[in-house]
């Protein structure tokens, strides 16, 4: 069967394939452990990962093809509606609701992405808007789980609402292309779509802090070490100073996205 490039991953650009009713990507060290998670949310009755076929000798893995719009930035209207931001969140809790009765134990995870906190329940840590199949505008299924690890859930969706509310500067959030909206309003609709209760919502903001320093530290060490692939990534996403505007953005507007959530 041919092979069909699909367009629009950056950590693996031009490597991912479709081929028929699969995917073909390359597969990481962590690979046999993802594929043990993703089979157990299938038979934990979560449809919305792709199942995880195998792992070839080429290195590369073979995945369900899950049909659907995948928006790629700069992203368009309807994948920036509240519609869409309220049924990632869904999503994402019908994820841990699945992921429970799975042991990590024993298996190995990226540590890239993974909250600083530990935790038992592997989450996603990954979810933006490229990494969501949608169908009507409506997510339906969440794909590249290469930075999966054991977290805590609030992590996962401080991450979520990281890249989905987004948290960015003015700034940043028009050269990627995100239209003007009330982030502190979009946040809490993640809140309300997830189920959060008011200790979690205060475990949220916690966490959305935490997450903002750990990946502002992570992005600082490697361009210390002269990581070529954050290099490359700074030089497309707007340099070191965009965690900068970031942080500060955060700080300024941290009362009306705390009282969002009250
Ligand atoms: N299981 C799947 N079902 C449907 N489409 C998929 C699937 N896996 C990948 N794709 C498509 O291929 C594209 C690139 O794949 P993917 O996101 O895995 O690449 P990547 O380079 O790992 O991404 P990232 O830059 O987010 O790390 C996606 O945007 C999506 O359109
Ligand atoms: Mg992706």
């Amino acid at each position: 069967m041919p092979e069909e490039r699909l367009e629009g991953g950056i950590a693996n650009a031009g490597k991912v394939f479709r081929v028929g009713p699969h995917v073909l990507r390359p597969s990481c060290a962590h690979s046999d452990s993802i594929h043990a998670f993703l089979r157990a949310l299938r038979r934990a009755g979560f449809a919305g990962a792709p199942w995880p076929v195998g792992i070839h000798e080429d290195g590369r893995e073979r995945l369900e093809f899950i049909e659907g719009d995948v928006p790629l930035a700069p992203y368009p209207e309807w994948s920036q509606s509240d519609t869409a931001l309220a049924s990632i969140a869904e999503l994402l809790r019908a994820l841990h609701d699945a992921a429970r009765g799975f042991d990590p134990r024993g298996h190995t995870w990226s540590d890239a992405l993974a909250g600083p906190a530990g935790g038992t329940l592997v989450c996603h840590n990954d979810v933006e808007p490229s990494n969501v199949v949608f169908r009507d505008g409506v997510a339906v299924a969440l794909i590249d789980f290469e930075f999966a690890a054991p977290g805590r859930p609030a992590y996962d969706l401080a991450q979520l609402a990281r890249l989905c509310v987004p948290i960015e500067d003015d700034f940043d959030q028009d050269r990627i292309g995100w239209r003007p909206a009330d982030r502190p309003a979009r946040l809490r609709l993640v809140a309300d779509a997830y189920g959060l209760g008011r200790d979690g919502r205060t475990e949220l903001l916690a966490a959305m802090d935490a997450a903002l320093d750990r990946i502002e530290n992570a992005a600082r060490s490697s361009l210390v070490a002269g990581d070529p692939d954050t290099i490359a990534m700074l030089e497309r996403t707007g340099g070191i100073e965009k965690y900068d505007r970031r942080r500060r953005w955060w700080a300024h507007h941290h009362d009306r996205f705390a009282a969002a959530l009250r």
